[in-house]
């Protein structure tokens, strides 16, 4: 990606750099950034890590760990020029000593927590004895931020000591997806979609995030944190947001969040009966203990979204990768087209697509060409594709966005506070829903497909 103009000297530190994240989605990311000439060398990259590396070892393990082509073209090594690789294990603060002669007091610093969240308080007392909190300097955090509410909070206070609000950058990359950003565009730079945009033209609508990679590299992570923690509790619960939230009064990122939280507020709590035919939890094999698949059928109870059914699922290690959110209209209320078949009268849909192409299609019926007047259905495609590589671009964004100290994107504490509360209920109540076995490389647990078609609708494939 490239940004209208380089961006401004500043000192970046990777806390976590041997980690999954530092080595799959921000090194690329920083080396499109570098290479579109938005970073220059006057970015200083610092990645830590607790292994005891050279600069060289390091280099080493990341060609080794990184499975991209270029990472063995001259134009990598350049960019790698621009790296520094210190040890530095969260706990020990003389290991925190050497960062001081990187860091000067007088100039802007990014501190980007590319670990579990557990270690982000530790991170913070240190950084404050060595004095390097300074009010030029800001903290990422990575999401899930907590493993729920009382941990957030938890968290959420030590950070706060140190840093203050507007210093802190609470990540969900999925804002920073061009397609996720276009949700807002359409939005609310159109007419159009408002007057339809209710439960008097909405029958249904679906959230899917389906993933064909495993969990085996992440595997103690993922033991830990489960399909609903990793991925409804955030990315999914955002897109909600955005899809269902109301007009900002402006783009000031205050106002958007403000919003959102409304959103997440009005989120329907079930009782401990209601919870087994709202939620279905899967997992693909057996020596799993957390959930790898997770679908919901979830409420806002608002004037606008008052009875329209959400459907909810993502899962790892299925057949398709493919993210995307689909409106579902309400059927005509009465049919002109006598000998049409009701299969021919499909009704109007939306879809937006996040991945792994980007693109909004608007399904409506048309006729066919001739005599006659048969009808079929034909999609307004907007295709939106803009690299092959939309996932990363969204770590790209993101990365300029902290850079230039941009909040939009970033989640604010009361966000967070209703989404962890909402995801808290479900999980009080976990172990009355069944885990199912599901078979790998297939859509999820059998009984996914009765979770939705008892409802007479069916998952959009
Ligand atoms: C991360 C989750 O936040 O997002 C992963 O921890 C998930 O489990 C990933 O695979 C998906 O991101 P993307 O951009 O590849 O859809």
């Amino acid at each position: 990606m490239t940004y209208k103009k380089p961006l401004q000297n500043i000192n970046l530190v990777i806390i976590g750099g041997t980690g999954h994240l530092a080595l799959n989605k921000l090194l690329p990311s920083l080396y499109n950034l570098w290479c579109g000439h938005t970073l220059n060398s006057n970015t200083r990259i610092i990645l830590t890590g607790q292994n005891n590396f050279t600069l060289e070892e390091y280099h080493l393990f990341i060609k080794k760990n990184i499975n991209l082509d270029y990472i063995k073209t001259p134009k990598w090594n350049d960019f790698f020029k621009n790296i520094t690789y210190i040890k530095l294990c969260i706990q020990d603060l003389t290991d925190y000593l050497p960062l001081k002669k990187y860091l000067p007091l007088d100039q802007e610093c990014v501190y980007y927590m590319a670990t579990a969240s557990e270690h982000f308080t530790c991170f913070c007392e240190n950084i404050s004895k060595i004095n390097r909190n300074t009010p030029l300097s800001r903290i990422v955090l990575e999401k899930p931020l907590g493993h729920d509410l009382k941990s957030f909070l938890y968290i959420d206070e030590i950070v706060k000591k140190y840093f203050t609000e507007k210093q802190i950058y609470r990540i969900d990359h999925y804002l920073g997806k061009e397609t996720v950003q276009n949700i807002l565009a359409l939005r609310f730079s159109n007419r159009m979609f408002e007057p339809l945009w209710n439960n008097n033209y909405i029958d249904h609508i679906q959230i899917t995030v389906s993933e064909e990679t495993s969990i085996e590299k992440r595997r103690a992570f993922y033991e830990k944190t489960g399909a609903l923690k990793d991925m409804v509790q955030n990315h999914i619960l955002q897109l909600l947001c955005l899809t269902l939230m109301e007009a900002p009064l402006s783009q000031n990122a205050d106002m958007i969040r403000n919003e959102k939280l409304k959103i997440l507020r009005a989120l329907r709590y079930f009782t401990i009966k209601e919870l087994p035919m709202h939620v279905l939890k899967g997992r693909y094999c057996e020596t799993i203990s957390a959930e790898t698949y997770v679908a919901l059928k979830i409420f806002v109870d608002n004037w606008r979204w008052s009875g329209v059914p959400i459907y909810i699922r993502t899962g790892k290690n299925l057949k398709e990768r493919f993210s995307e959110i689909y409106v579902q209209f309400k059927p005509i209320p009465h049919s002109i087209f006598d000998d049409q078949k009701a299969y021919q009268l499909k009704p109007n849909s939306f879809v937006i697509r996040l991945q792994p192409d980007d693109n909004i299609k608007l399904n409506l019926m048309s006729k066919v060409k001739g005599t006659g007047l048969s009808l079929k259905p034909i999609a307004l495609n907007l295709n939106t594709a803009t690299s092959d590589h939309p996932s990363d671009e969204a770590y790209e964004r993101i990365l300029i966005d902290i850079i230039q100290n941009i909040p939009t994107l970033f989640m604010r504490h009361d966000e967070l506070m209703a989404s962890w509360q909402w995801i808290d209920h479900i999980i009080d109540h976990w172990h009355s829903v069944p885990t199912e076995l599901y078979k790998p490389q297939s859509m999820g647990p059998a009984s996914s497909f009765n979770f939705i078609e008892k409802d007479g609708f069916k998952w959009h494939e």
